[in-house]
């Protein structure tokens, strides 16, 4: 009991270290691959908004951003445009496919102005990704997240559901089903939350949405393999335990869905 509580309390612990160092480094590539995201699909030269080129000519090139007193006032967040205009949610226009930005994600900008909005050397982004050794292949192998994410999602709220028709329908002998399901979910569970911590590499700018799906996750993938270790010492509490896993694995996977898709995605039309 000793041992899981020490790899429950590491598994909070790392993710909350690497978050607190990304944020600090970096600050300037993140928010230049922030403003290309979120803001260069209407404030570029091959963009189709006239007169959001006109305010705003290239998204892309961070330099002539921070050198336009029109948007950027070095050292004075509330005095710059670019950041008012995104503090007050005017952009990314509401009507747009563009998701608002997040707190962290607006917090991240107003730091770089506060900072005097550096814009760094333009291809530090290339160089220090290969000088941090992250190659082009584990990049790759880290976009297999979102495919593998579905497996423990969908396995381990499986288990939950049969061993809930263990109580409530005896006869159609869902046991074996539950144990099994939990079984692939538990095994599942940690190779996809490392590919995640693969995969968070390219999202730092996520800021504290990020940090809270990376301990969800983590956490789901240390709780999994144990409830599947302890399944057969605790038999009777199976279903809370199951319970439990189905809940943290379902609140990892909303927190990813709104990384990927934004709060926007499942609103309904009325
Ligand atoms: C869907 C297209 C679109 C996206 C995406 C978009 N903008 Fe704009 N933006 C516009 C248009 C159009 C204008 C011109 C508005 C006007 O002149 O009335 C504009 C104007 C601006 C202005 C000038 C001040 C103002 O409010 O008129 C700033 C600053 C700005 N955008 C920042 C941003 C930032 C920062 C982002 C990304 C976080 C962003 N925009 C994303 C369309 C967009």
């Amino acid at each position: 009991m000793k041992c899981f509580r020490a790899l429950v309390a590491g598994a909070l612990l790392v993710p909350t270290l690497a978050g607190a160092g990304s944020a600090q480094d970096g600050n300037t590539e993140v928010v230049a691959r922030l403003l290309e995201e979120r803001c260069a699909s209407c404030h570029s030269p091959e963009s189709d908004e006239p007169k959001a080129r006109k305010k705003w000519p290239n998204a892309r090139d961070l330099g002539a951003t921070a050198g336009d007193p029109e948007l950027v006032i070095p050292g004075d967040p509330e005095e710059s445009e670019l950041y008012l205009a995104v503090d007050f949610d005017d952009m990314p226009p509401p009507d747009s496919d563009s998701a608002p930005l997040a707190a962290s994600e607006k917090e991240l900008i107003a730091e770089w102005i506060r900072g005097g909005a550096p814009a760094g050397d333009p291809n530090a982004g290339a160089a220090s990704s290969e000088a941090g050794g992250r190659s082009a292949i584990i990049s790759w192998i880290s976009h297999f997240h979102p495919l593998l994410v579905h497996f423990p999602l969908a396995l381990l709220s499986a288990a939950f559901l049969a061993q809930v028709l263990v109580h409530l329908r005896p006869a159609w002998k869902t046991e074996a089903a539950a144990s099994f399901c939990l079984a692939l979910g538990a095994l599942c569970a940690p190779p996809t939350a490392a590919l995640g911590w693969l995969l968070a590499a390219d999202l730092s700018h996520r800021g504290s949405d990020l940090l809270t799906h990376r301990i969800l996750g983590t956490l789901t993938a240390v709780l999994a393999l144990a409830v599947w270790g302890a399944d057969r010492r605790w038999p009777g509490r199976r279903l809370l335990l199951l319970a439990g896993l189905a809940a943290l694995v379902s609140a990892t996977g909303h927190t990813g869905a709104l990384l990927s898709y934004g709060a926007a995605w499942l609103k309904p039309p009325f």
